[in-house]
This record gives C-alpha cells, sequence and structure tokens, in this order.
C-alpha cells in the first residue's frame, strides 16, 4: 500500500476537499489515511462514506498510519488541536503538513509540528461543489513540485490564492465565514416574503434565483455593485424605501464590523 495523504479529522471540510480528488480519480482510496476521534464518527464513515478509505479513531492501534503519509492535512477544529501529537517516521526529511485550521499561525504549527514544514490553506464550504476558494500561505521550504501537487489539490475544487501569512485572517472571514452572513441574509429575505403573504419555501426560491441573477449579472456584464444599485432605484420609488430603513439600522456597517469581528476571532486562535 503506498500512502499518499493523510487526513487528521475527516470532518466536514476535509471530506469537501478530499471526495472530490477521489471523484476525479487524482488519488485512489488505498493512498489515503483519515483519522477521526471518536468510535462514532469512524463507524458511520465505515459504513456511509462512499470511498474504502483507510479511516481509523484516534484511540486505535493503527492511527499511526496517518503519520506514515508524505503529505497530511490538517483538519480538526482549533480547539482540537491540543490533543494531536506528532510522530514522525521519515528520519531524513520533513513531510509535509497542510493545515487548514482558522487563525492557528505557521509559527504555531511548526512549534507543535517541529518534524513538518507546515503551510497554512484557507477554505470554503463552496469547494464541496467546486467552487471553492482556498488561500494558501506557504512556507519557504516547499519545493515547486510539492507546491504545484498542494495547489492542484485545492484548483481540483476551485480558486486558489497565494498569499503572505498576514492576509489569511481577512481572506477568512471574507470567504470562509461570510458563506454563513449570505445564508443569514437569503433566510431573512424569505422570512420578508413570508410577512409579505408568500410560503417560506416559495420566498426562498425566489431569493436564491434573485440572487444568482444579480451575481451573474455583475460578473457577465461587469455592473459593480454602485452601478447595480443605481439602475434598480429610481427617485422616491420602492427601492430607495427599503435601503433608507437599511441605512437608517446600520445595516452597511453591520456587515462591514461582522467581517471585522470574524478577522479578529481567527488572530485569537494564533
Ligand atoms: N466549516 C467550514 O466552513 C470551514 C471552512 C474552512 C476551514 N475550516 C476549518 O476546518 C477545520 C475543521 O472544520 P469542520 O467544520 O470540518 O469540523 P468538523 O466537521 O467538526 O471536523 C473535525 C474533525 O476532526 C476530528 N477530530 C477531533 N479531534 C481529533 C483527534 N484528537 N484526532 C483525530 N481527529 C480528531 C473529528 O472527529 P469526531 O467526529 O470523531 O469528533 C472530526 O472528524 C476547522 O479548523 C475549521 O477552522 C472550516
Amino acid at each position: 500500500m503506498t500512502l499518499k495523504v493523510g487526513v487528521i479529522g475527516f470532518g466536514n471540510i476535509a471530506k469537501a476537499i478530499i471526495t472530490p480528488l477521489l471523484d476525479q480519480e487524482i488519488l485512489r482510496p488505498e493512498e489515503i489515511v483519515c483519522l477521526v476521534n471518536s468510535k462514532k464518527s469512524f463507524e458511520n464513515l465505515k459504513k456511509n462514506y462512499k470511498y474504502k478509505i483507510n479511516i481509523y479513531h484516534s484511540n486505535s492501534s493503527e492511527s499511526d498510519l496517518v503519520w506514515h503519509c508524505p503529505i497530511k492535512i490538517l483538519a480538526v477544529k482549533p480547539q482540537q488541536l491540543k490533543n494531536i501529537k506528532e510522530v514522525n517516521f521519515n528520519e531524513n526529511n520533513k513531510y509535509i503538513l497542510i493545515s487548514i485550521l482558522a487563525g492557528v499561525s505557521l509559527k504555531t504549527l511548526e512549534s507543535i509540528f517541529p518534524k513538518h514544514n507546515c503551510i497554512r490553506a484557507v477554505t470554503n464550504i463552496p469547494i464541496t461543489i467546486g467552487q471553492g476558494l482556498t488561500g494558501i500561505a506557504w512556507n519557504n521550504d516547499i519545493d515547486d513540485k510539492n507546491k504545484n501537487f498542494i495547489k492542484n489539490i485545492f484548483e481540483n475544487s476551485g480558486k486558489v490564492y497565494e498569499f503572505s501569512e498576514d492576509y489569511l485572517d481577512i481572506f477568512l472571514a471574507l470567504t470562509s465565514s461570510a458563506p454563513a452572513i449570505i445564508a443569514l441574509i437569503i433566510d431573512a429575505l424569505g422570512d420578508g416574503g413570508l410577512s409579505g403573504g408568500l410560503t417560506k419555501k416559495l420566498s426562498e426560491e425566489l431569493v436564491l434565483d434573485m440572487i444568482f441573477g444579480t451575481v451573474l449579472m455583475m460578473k457577465d456584464l461587469k455592473v459593480s455593485p454602485h452601478e447595480l444599485k443605481n439602475m434598480v432605484t429610481s427617485p422616491a420609488g420602492t427601492t430607495i424605501a427599503a435601503l433608507r430603513i437599511l441605512e437608517e439600522k446600520g445595516f452597511r456597517s453591520t456587515l462591514i464590523e461582522s467581517i471585522i469581528g470574524a478577522m479578529n476571532k481567527s488572530k485569537e486562535f494564533r
């Protein structure tokens, strides 16, 4: 068995990264070793995951196998990091560890995993459908061959941006946390439709299609947000009545502050 990629923490995001690689046969199931914490998750994955990968829970005697993989993806929650203990079976060379954890810095990772070359990749949930955005901060010791392999993992499911580490917190806030903000806005607009007498289901369907059309128009016709706002806002009309209420309630500054809040929280995990 040739082990290529080890995944420490096979939860939502790790699955979203790995599954397309298996779907597209970039990796074979036998080349992957995944680790979860609980027997419950282990049994659930064994039973329900669509590929027969090597999967273990952290208390099993085989759990060390993950450390034999030359490339590892660290995908536990930042609060769970203290439970991960490094093992290095490769005395001569450092293996590579890609952390997708929010906030945790390269400096911290290098102190916890001194026998690995660590890099950080911040990705987002649309990676599940091949529409992800991933920001990568490299450690200086990664060679071009490994860089290309790692970029390929994420480019396979979306776009990749390379950054200095300083920008990863704001990248995370804007791309990784903000899908929840968008979901909340869609839910709230749906409640607006409901309040006006439509069903919630129809309201959400309308909101989703409205957002989709608006975004496509901005992207395809290169219409800026400001221009689009002016296009639909006529004097003394309905739209300016809506926008006035949002301005009065501090909607724009609330959104700005929510992004800063997510960025600051990410910095706390340093
Ligand atoms: N969710 C997002 O949109 C998103 C986006 C970008 C980045 N991230 C980052 O991705 C990471 C994971 O997020 P997630 O949403 O995928 O979380 P999740 O679904 O809770 O996955 C965490 C995984 O880690 C496992 N785990 C916990 N402790 C472990 C241990 N000691 N040894 C081995 N495995 C262990 C868990 O196993 P059990 O199930 O057995 O507990 C679970 O499989 C976080 O650091 C987060 O910052 C998340």
